[in-house]
C-alpha cells in the first residue's frame, strides 16, 4: 500500500484506536488550535540528548528506571504527585546504580500521562454502567454521567497542568536529570504540540521527551504507529503476549527503519505465566533483523487481576516473577535486560498485595487513590528491585 508523506497530520484518516467519543470535533479543533500557539515543553536538544543516553542502553553501558502514576491527575494534585515521584525515582535509581555500576536514566510517567486507553467504552462503578473514565486529559473520573463526557476544553488544562509539572521539576533540586514520558494517546495533543526544528530540519514531539505507543494502539497501520514513525524522538512500544514475531518486526520496521540505537525502546509486558515461553522468539527476532533496539519489563500491565470485591489490584509476587524471567532470557543470548517500567504511588499506597503491602483483598481499600491500575507503593517497589538485585547485577555481556 502506497503511503502518503509523513507530516504531523499524515495519521488523520487512518483508523484512530482509542479515540474518544469527543462530543463535537470542532471544538477539539478548536482546542488543538490554541495548543499550536503555545511554547513546547521540551525542547529538541533535550530530546536529541534522552534520545543519545537511551543509545547507551541499547549499548548495554545504561540502564532505565521508567515509572509514576498509571493515571497522572490535572491540577495541584498533579504537582504534589509529581513531587514524590521524583523522590521516589530518584531514590530506587540511585540503588539500581549502586548495584549495576552503571548510570541509571530516570524516566517519569510525569507531566502528560493523561490519557488512558481502555478496553471497554463503559465500565460499572459501584454496580452502575458508566462511560469510561480515559484519563483526565478527556473526562473525570467521579462517577456520573456528567464527568464521564469527554471535555476538549481538558486538553488544554493538560497542557497548562503539564508545563506546571515541568516547572516543578526544574525546580527541585535533584541528584541527576528526570526525563518525562507519557502514552501518546490523543495525537490531537500531540500533533498540535510537534513542531519542526529547523536546525535538524526534523519534527520534534514537544509535549514530552519519550513518547510510547500502548499495547492497544500499536497496529502497524493504524494512526498512533504513522504519528509516532515522523517524530525525531526517542520512542517505546508496549509489547504485550499476543504479538507474533513477524508483527513485531513489521513494527521495528515501521519506527527504526534506519537502525538507530536509541530510537526504539521495546516495552514487553507478557504476564508472569507466558514471559518465558513468549519472550524468546521475539528477541531471536528482533535480533536477527539487526534493530538495536532497548529491551524494557513492564511486569505490571500483565499481572492486573481483579480481587472478589471486583477491584483491580495485582500481586507483588508475579511482578518480581516476570521480571525476574525477563531478565534471565534476555541475559541467555547475551542481550542487555535495558530497564524496567513500574506504576508507583505514594509510601502508604494499599493497591497491590504482599512485600509488607495488603496480604489480603479486604485490606486494599485502605489507601487505594489510583485513578485507574494498581500502583506498587514506594516501599513495594523497593522490594521489587531488591529481589532480582542479583539477575540484574549479574556481569552484562556486552553485544555492540
Ligand atoms: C499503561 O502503561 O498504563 C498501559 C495502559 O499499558 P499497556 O498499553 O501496556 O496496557
Ligand atoms: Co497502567
Amino acid at each position: 500500500m502506497e503511503r502518503t508523506r509523513w507530516h504531523p497530520g499524515s495519521w488523520q484518516g487512518l483508523t484512530v484506536a482509542q479515540r474518544p467519543p469527543w462530543p463535537d470535533p470542532n471544538e477539539v479543533a478548536a482546542a488543538a488550535r490554541r495548543l499550536r500557539g503555545l511554547p513546547g515543553l521540551t525542547t529538541a536538544g533535550d530530546v536529541a540528548a534522552l534520545r543519545a543516553r537511551l543509545a547507551e542502553v541499547a549499548a548495554g553501558r545504561e540502564f532505565i528506571l521508567q515509572g509514576g502514576d498509571c493515571a497522572e491527575p490535572l491540577g495541584a494534585e498533579g504537582i504534589v504527585a509529581a513531587r514524590a515521584r521524583q523522590a521516589a525515582l530518584h531514590e530506587l535509581a540511585d540503588r539500581l546504580q549502586a548495584w549495576l555500576g552503571v548510570p541509571v536514566v530516570r524516566i517519569g510517567r510525569l507531566a502528560g500521562q493523561y490519557g488512558k486507553p481502555r478496553s471497554a467504552p463503559t465500565e460499572l462503578v459501584n454496580g452502575r454502567e458508566l462511560p469510561s473514565y480515559r484519563g483526565d486529559i478527556v473526562n473525570g473520573v467521579e462517577p456520573t454521567e456528567a464527568a464521564r463526557r469527554p471535555d476538549p476544553r481538558r486538553l488544554l488544562r493538560a497542557y497548562d497542568s503539564a508545563a506546571a509539572v515541568v516547572a516543578e521539576l526544574r525546580r527541585l533540586p535533584a541528584p541527576d536529570r528526570l526525563w518525562t514520558s507519557h502514552e501518546a494517546l490523543v495525537l490531537e495533543y500531540e500533533q498540535a504540540l510537534t513542531r519542526h526544528d529547523p536546525e535538524t530540519d526534523t519534527w520534534v514531539l514537544r509535549s514530552t521527551h519519550f513518547p510510547w505507543l500502548g499495547e492497544r494502539t500499536r497496529n502497524t497501520d493504524g494512526a498512533h504507529v504513522e504519528f509516532l514513525s515522523g517524530v525525531a524522538n526517542p520512542i517505546g512500544a508496549k509489547v504485550g503476549p499476543t504479538v507474533t514475531p513477524d508483527e513485531l518486526l513489521r513494527l521495528c520496521q515501521r519506527l527504526d527503519p534506519q537502525r538507530e540505537p536509541g530510537r526504539l525502546t521495546l516495552i514487553t509486558r507478557m504476564g508472569a505465566g507466558t514471559v518465558a515461553t513468549a519472550l524468546p522468539p521475539l528477541v531471536a527476532a528482533v535480533r536477527a533483523a539487526g534493530h538495536p533496539v532497548v529491551w524494557m519489563c513492564d511486569p505490571m500491565h500483565g499481572n492486573t487481576i481483579r480481587a472478589s470485591s471486583g477491584v483491580k489490584t495485582r500481586l507483588v509476587g508475579d511482578i518480581v516473577f516476570e521480571l525476574a524471567r525477563f531478565t534471565e532470557v534476555l541475559l541467555e543470548p547475551g542481550e542487555w535486560p535495558g530497564g524496567v517500567h513500574l506504576e508507583i504511588g505514594d509510601h502508604d499506597s494499599t493497591e497491590c498485595l504482599g512485600a509488607g503491602g495488603p496480604t489480603d483483598p479486604s485490606q486494599l481499600l485502605k489507601a487505594y487513590r489510583t485513578l485507574c491500575d494498581p500502583r506498587l507503593s514506594v516501599p513495594q517497589a523497593h522490594q521489587v528491585l531488591t529481589e532480582i538485585q542479583q539477575l540484574l547485577a549479574a556481569p552484562a555481556p556486552v553485544t555492540a
